[in-house]
């Protein structure tokens, strides 16, 4: 079998880094409660292990978004294996709102040796804080409007544009802070920082998308050839390299440039849209460990 992956180069600015964290590391004395959001389809790309010194003590939340995009079984061996790593676990799609509603009661379940705690010293009205921490893309906006059920999240940094912390009332003495802790991705291997590009969370404009969809289509041949057949028409034959079978798939979309050459790039760019629209089906990248 062909299995020549592409290079693929990735990177994070670390300005970015130092001030998101910055931002985490301020916000954490004010919660009792950190939300870690992934995306269901790679829960260990999207999943920044930083999380584990920055939320020290903080009781803990893992929340599996994209359901809708990933693969129902491996979401469900997912789930398994956080809750076996001592993790609450809650599955939402924040696009559509499912799931969403379960998660006051969620958060009051990790909160609830601390609920017990407060009541005990007569402190029972003090108001349980969370925050909704994960890396760019994966949802949180998105969720935290949801919860809220109105646009309370800040899409992104105005300037000149201060407002003061803003705190949403979830449940009775639940309450979210507005704006996410961003964390920024772990490229520890190429495998983490292709899964993240290939998944959207880092956006396509500074990639290679041809060498990104041609390692994507070989990822698809080992993990799901048949969602390559039902889509593009032609079973990804064993031998060939990732932009041969993406030259196939063009080929069956008809997507021809001058002298008879097949577009690839935009072969390219519709495979990875597709994907993020859940055209391919339902598709998990990543496995759990197993044990
Ligand atoms: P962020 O704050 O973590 O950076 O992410 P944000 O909420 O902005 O969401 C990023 C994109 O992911 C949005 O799509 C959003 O709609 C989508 N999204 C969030 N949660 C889910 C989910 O559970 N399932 C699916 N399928 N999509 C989700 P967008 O294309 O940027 O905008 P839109 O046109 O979809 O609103």
């Amino acid at each position: 079998m062909s299995e020549r992956y592409e290079k693929i180069d990735i990177h994070w600015f670390p300005g970015h880094m130092t001030k998101a964290q910055r931002m985490i590391e301020a916000n954490m004395k004010l919660v009792d409660a950190v939300c870690e959001l992934l995306d269901a389809r790679v829960p260990c790309a999207s999943r920044n292990p930083d999380i584990d010194r920055l939320a020290a003590g903080k009781p803990r939340l893992v929340i599996l978004n994209r359901t809708d995009l990933a693969d129902p079984a491996m979401t469900a061996r997912w789930r398994e294996y956080f809750r076996r790593c001592g993790l609450a676990v809650l599955e939402t799609d924040a696009k559509s709102g499912r799931g969403v509603n379960n998660f006051p009661r969620a958060v009051r379940e990790v909160l609830r040796d601390r609920i017990a705690a407060y009541e005990a010293k007569g402190q029972g009205t003090r108001p349980l804080r969370v925050m909704i921490l994960g890396i760019p893309n994966v949802g949180k906006s998105t969720f935290i409007n949801r919860v809220a059920k109105r646009r309370a999240a800040a899409a992104g940094d105005r300037p000149g544009v201060t407002r003061g912390k803003q705190w949403i009332s979830i449940d009775a003495g639940l309450e979210l802070l507005d704006t996410p802790g961003i964390l920024w991705p772990k490229f520890d291997s190429q495998q983490v920082g292709e899964a993240l590009a290939i998944t959207g969370a880092i956006k396509p404009e500074v990639l290679d998308t041809e060498a990104l969809a041609a390692n994507f289509m070989l990822r698809l041949r080992a993990l799901k050839p048949e969602a390559i057949e039902q889509r593009y028409k032609f079973t990804p034959e064993a031998d060939k390299n990732g932009y041969e079978l993406l030259a196939d798939a063009a080929k069956k979309r008809g997507f021809l440039i001058s002298g008879g050459e097949y577009d690839i790039e935009r072969m390219a760019r519709v495979l990875l849209n597709e994907y993020h629209e859940g055209k391919l089906g339902r598709i998990t990248l990543e496995a759990p460990p197993e044990g």
